[in-house]
Order: structure tokens, then sequence, then C-alpha cells
């Protein structure tokens, strides 16, 4: 079979894998926050748990709605199959940046105790099954806490729906 990717394919391709790129970005600046908390503002944490909330859920599964037919892409066309775990795994992707989000806005001076995870705080989810709570635990937890499952989620479904 020869497909030739139709342009259209080729912009859908570009664009997920730009929006990967940019909740990357975003990641890496909200960990360095949690590294440094001097260098914590409430401002650049919540643009950056914003373009991570904005990216994810919905928007994140219509990009991957069709298999584009790119040699670009390393999208694994079991996203088709496992259409429901797929969609759920981008939705709480989206619930941990919304919680990410909350934190900030209820945040606005200096990162307080309460924002970052205690000693021996026991961590949720497991590599392979990261389990939203509900929204209310969500909000209780910690915000690097909810932080690390949220990575979870990233890796979760590359592990699965992601080419090596
Ligand atoms: C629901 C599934 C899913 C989630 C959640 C997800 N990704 Fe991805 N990601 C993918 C898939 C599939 C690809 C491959 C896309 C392609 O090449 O067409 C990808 C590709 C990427 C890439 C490579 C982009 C490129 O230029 O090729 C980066 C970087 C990335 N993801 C970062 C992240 C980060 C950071 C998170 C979490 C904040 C995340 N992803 C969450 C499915 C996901």
């Amino acid at each position: 079979m020869t497909t030739v990717p139709s342009p259209a394919a080729d912009d859908v391709v570009a664009l997920r894998q730009a929006d990967m790129k940019a909740m990357a970005a975003a990641a890496k600046t909200i960990s360095g926050m949690f590294k440094d908390p001097a260098s914590y503002k409430a401002a650049e944490f919540r643009w950056a748990a914003d373009t991570i909330r904005d990216r994810s859920g919905v928007v994140l599964s219509e990009h991957f709605a069709s298999e584009a037919a790119s040699p670009q892409s390393k999208a694994m066309p079991n996203i088709l199959e496992e259409r429901e775990r797929f969609d759920r795994i981008a939705n709480d992707l989206r619930d941990y940046a919304v919680a990410l989000d909350a934190a900030a806005q209820n945040n606005p001076g200096p990162m307080p105790a309460s924002m970052r995870m205690k000693p021996g705080e026991a961590m949720g989810g497991g590599p392979l099954g990261t389990h939203v709570r509900g929204e209310q635990e969500l909000s209780a937890m910690a915000a690097e806490h909810a932080f690390h499952l949220m990575l979870q989620t990233c890796t979760t479904c590359h592990a699965r729906f992601r080419a090596q």
C-alpha cells in the first residue's frame, strides 16, 4: 500500500507535535519552580499550567482522531483501537493541569509549604495506573504531588501509544 500523506495530515502531525513540545517546555518551567521554590512566580506557573490545560483533554484527543499517514509521526495505530483509554489519559492530563492552575491562583505570593510534597507523602497511581481521584481529592493534594501524577500521564501515554 502506498499512501501519499495529504498536506492536511502533515499539518495535524506538525500541530500536535508542536503542542507536545509546548507542554514539555511548560512542564520544565513548573518542575524548575518546585526544585527551586524561591524562583516561584504564580503568574508564570499558571501560564505553564494553562499551556498544558489548553493542549490536553479533547484538544489532544482530536489531534489523533484519524490515523495520520505521515512518516513524521510516531503515533501508534493502537490509538484508534484503544480510543477510550487514550482519551481517558488525555483527560487525566487536563484534570491535573486544571488543579495546578488553581494552586497558582490560590497562592499568588511566595510558594507556601502546602504546595510542596511532604517527605514520604505516598505517590498514588504507579507507573501504569494513573487514576484521577475525585476533584475534591485532587484539590486537597499538594500541587507538587499533582504535578508528579501529571508527569506520569505523559509517560503512561507515551509508553503505550508512541513509538519509541
Ligand atoms: C494521551 C496521550 C499523550 C499524553 C497524555 C501526552 N502525550 Fe506526548 N505524545 C503522544 C503521542 C502519540 C506522540 C507522538 C505524536 C506524533 O509523532 O504524531 C507524542 C509526542 C510527544 C513529544 C515529541 C514531539 C515531537 O516533536 O515529535 C513530546 C516532547 C511529548 N509528547 C511530550 C509530552 C509531555 C511533556 C506530556 C505531558 C505533559 C505529554 N507529552 C502527554 C501522546 C501523549
